[in-house]
Parts: C-alpha cells; structure tokens; sequence
C-alpha cells in the first residue's frame, strides 16, 4: 500500500481547480441505469470510488468511458449508456468497497422490476444500516428479502407512488428512492429528504432526463412517475467537501489558496465556521480565495447536521484546524457514531485531543509534530494531511488508499502550491 510523505511548514500558496463532487458523481452515474440513452456527465473526478462505480455499473450492463476535455486539471466528460440491463446483481466484493454502490438498488428496480444489491456490511464509520432504503422501496409495492447477504427486491408489476417519510435524514436513501420514484406510476413524496448540494444535483439532472419533481432544495420532493426517461448532459456541481478542505489547508498552513469553480454557498456553514475561526473567506472570481487572518485560528465549537448545517465530511478536517486553535473547541460529531479514529493519529502528531462519545474537546497546541500516522477513512486521512503539512518535520501517512477515494490528485495539487508532499510507491 501506498504511503504519503510530507515535510511540513510550508505555506499553501496557489490556485486550485475544484472537481466534481464525489457524492454528486455516484448517484448520477447509478441514473445511468434509468435510461437506454447515453448520460453524459462534465466534471467528472478521477477517484477511485468513481472507477468502482463504472466497474459495478459495466457488470450491470452500463458502459462508461471518460474523455479529458482539455482545460487541464480536474475537467473530464463521463459518458455512460446502459442500451439493456444485462445482470441485476450488484456484487459483494463491489458494493464491499464502497457503500454507495447501494445506489444502484431503486434504478434496477423501477428500471426492470428485480435487482439483488450486496448489503453493504459494517463500515468503518460505525454500523450505517439501509433499512430507510429498504423501507422506501417496500412502501413503493416491492417485495424484498434478505437473503445470503443480499437484498433481494422484486416488484413485477413495476415500482407505485407512494408517501415516503423519512424519520432520519438519509443522503443516499434519499437519491435511491427519488431516482425509483421517476420511473414508478403514479405520484411519490419524499417527506423528510435530504437537502444535500448533491441531491439537488441528481435531481436536476433527473429532470432533464425527463423526470417531473417539484420541491428541489427543499426537504419534500414531490415526482409525478414517467414511463421512460431519455438521456442527457449535465455538469457536476462542484466538490464541497474538497473546497473547505482545502481552504483550511490554507489557514492552517498561513497561506493563501483560490479556489477556482468552489460555490460558497454550498459551504455556507463550513464558511462561517472557518470565518468565525478567524479564516479570511472572500469571492474571487469564478471561486473563493481563503487564508489565515493576522490573529492566527481562533478555537470554536461546532456540531455537525444534515445540510445546511456543518457536514460531517469536515469534522475531520475542522479537528486538525482546531489542534491549532487559541483555546478550547467541542466538536459534536452527530451523524455518524464512529467518526473519531483521526483522534489517536492526531494524538500522535502532539494534538491535545479528548473524547466522550460523540463530543470532543481539541485544546489548541503551539506546534503539531510530523510522526508516522495511518489513515483509517477517507476524511480521517485527509485531516492528516491537513495535521502533516501544518507540522514541524517529517509526517508519513500509511495506507493512502482512503485518499483516493475522494480527493482527485491532492500531491499534484497540493505540491504546486508550494507543499513538500510525496507519494512513497509500495514496492512491487
Ligand atoms: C452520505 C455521503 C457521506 C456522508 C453522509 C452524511 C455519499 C455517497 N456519501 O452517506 O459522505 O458522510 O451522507 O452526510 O453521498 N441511516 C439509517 N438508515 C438508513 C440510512 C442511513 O439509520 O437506511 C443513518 C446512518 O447510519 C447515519 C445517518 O442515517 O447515522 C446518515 O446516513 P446517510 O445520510 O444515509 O449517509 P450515506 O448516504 O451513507
């Protein structure tokens, strides 16, 4: 397995392209499967969850390929086309590797009546079940068995409209049943929806494909079913999660980055925080130009909430942020139960961290130390990077792999705004 090595100290100072979101991505390439046309996506990130989509989505029978569209960094064109369904079974060892692979279940279902979609298993962010997936889909008319770790879904008659009241919000339950509510007869709500960036995206894109949804951006989403969608072309909306990343990379470096294609009120929370951190957030352009004011990183409390309030995909990072804070900061992490293995990596880099169940208080240090960490998720290992490039010495992250899932060409990125950052190839 790869490693990452970082020589810390250096400030960020650049510019950087924002890609396509990840979580926007998934559940646009899984509406592939909605339509014998082609669905051509512009932005596509080169990740590894993405590589794994298009690998799950070919077994199914969706061809995918990506064009780079000049432009340089980060703009590709995804083109997806799924002419028949060729298999409706979603392989273990696919969805094992990633949980979103469950996004194909309500496209199989509403498109040819069946599909068996592996149980995605634990995860490392605690147990993250599906029964809210599983739930909708039963309310829409299917029948469905658990079954040698499978979920087994029929529905013959093909998919009904329903009322659907979500009593958690749920990002992908919430794209699985509206992408199934556009293909089902009659009319679906989806009370209690996600309001995530990405869900509005896939429903937008939903609609040029033909779909009929009212309410986007709100938590009720009202889908009048179709009997066929067609294809369509559609820009990725860009990466949040990557945009405040990397903007408190810049703060915790003392630098500056411009953030080139960010939508700040995508980030709207993640934007107050860092400001009310002390982190100067401007518009710039076609983006955000972020970097440390001249009184250092003020320590705050934050709680993480489904959208608009603070993601949780930037509780990671927001800790490392605030191992540097003028104080003391509570972190609620109120999404995920497991979401603090970042806390002994970053111990271990002289953070000053404590935890008691979903609350943790980061005393500020003057100084975080390089030292050889592993990274144990996606956001967890990008928060070490965050930690590696704001220490003093030399910071070797083990298994990198997490990275790739989500962030597309962070070394390249990062070492072009002045970052020592290499990546240590595992020997062959
Ligand atoms: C998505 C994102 C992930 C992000 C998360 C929360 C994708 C591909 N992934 O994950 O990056 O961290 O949203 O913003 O978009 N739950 C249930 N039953 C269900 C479904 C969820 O109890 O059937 C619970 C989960 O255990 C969790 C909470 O609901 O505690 C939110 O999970 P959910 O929004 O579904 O996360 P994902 O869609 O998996």
């Amino acid at each position: 397995m790869d490693s990452i090595r970082i020589r810390g100290g250096n400030p960020l100072k650049g510019r950087i392209v924002i890609g396509g979101a990840k979580n926007a991505a998934l559940p646009l390439m899984s509406a592939a499967l909605l339509t014998s046309d082609p669905l051509h996506l512009d932005y596509i990130p080169g990740l590894a969850d993405i590589a794994t989509m298009g690998e799950l989505l070919g077994v199914l029978g969706c061809s995918f390929s990506v064009r780079k569209n000049g432009g340089g960094a980060n703009i590709a064109r995804g083109t997806l086309a799924t002419p028949a369904i060729k298999n409706i079974t979603a392989p273990y060892d696919l969805v094992r590797r990633m949980r979103a692979g469950i996004l194909v279940l309500g496209p199989l279902l509403a498109r040819c009546g069946k599909a068996r979609v592996s149980l995605p298993g634990g995860c490392a962010l605690g147990p993250r079940p599906v029964d809210l997936h599983i739930m909708g889909l039963q309310k829409m008319g299917a029948r469905i068995d658990l079954a040698g770790g499978y979920i087994v879904a029929e529905a013959p008659g093909g998919l009904k409209g329903a009322e659907i009241v979500f009593p958690q919000v749920t990002v992908t339950g919430t794209e699985n049943l509206l992408m199934a509510a556009c293909l089902a007869r009659g009319d679906t709500a989806l009370v209690g929806a996600a309001r995530e960036p990405e869900v509005t995206d896939l429903a937008e894109c939903l609609v040029k494909m033909g779909a009929e949804i009212e309410g986007i951006g709100t938590d009720t989403l009202r889908i009048t079913g179709k009997t066929e969608l067609h294809g369509a072309t559609h820009r990725i909306v860009a990466d949040r999660i990557v945009t405040g990343t990397y903007a408190m990379a810049a703060a915790m470096t003392g630098g500056e980055l411009e953030l080139i294609g960010a939508h700040p009120e995508h980030v709207q929370a993640a934007v107050d925080y860092m400001r009310q951190a002390g982190i100067g957030i401007t518009s710039a352009g076609n983006g955000i130009l972020a970097r440390r004011g001249a009184d250092g990183i003020r320590s705050v409390d934050v709680t993480t909430a489904p959208y608009p309030g603070f993601p949780t995909d930037l509780q990671a990072q927001a800790m490392a942020l605030m191992c540097l804070g003028d104080g003391s900061a509570t972190i609620n992490e109120t999404i995920f139960e497991n979401r603090y293995m970042h806390v002994p990596e970053l111990s271990r880099m002289g953070a000053d961290i404590t935890v008691n169940g979903s609350i943790a208080v980061v005393h500020g240090v003057d100084t975080l130390r390089g030292a050889p960490v592993m990274a144990t998720d996606l956001r967890a290992s990008v928060c070490l990077v965050l930690a590696g490039l704001a220490a003093k010495g030399d910071t070797v992250i083990s298994r990198v792999y997490h990275l790739d899932r989500g962030y597309e060409r962070v070394e390249e990125n990062l070492a072009a705004c002045g970052a020592e950052i290499e990546r240590l190839k595992e020997a062959a």
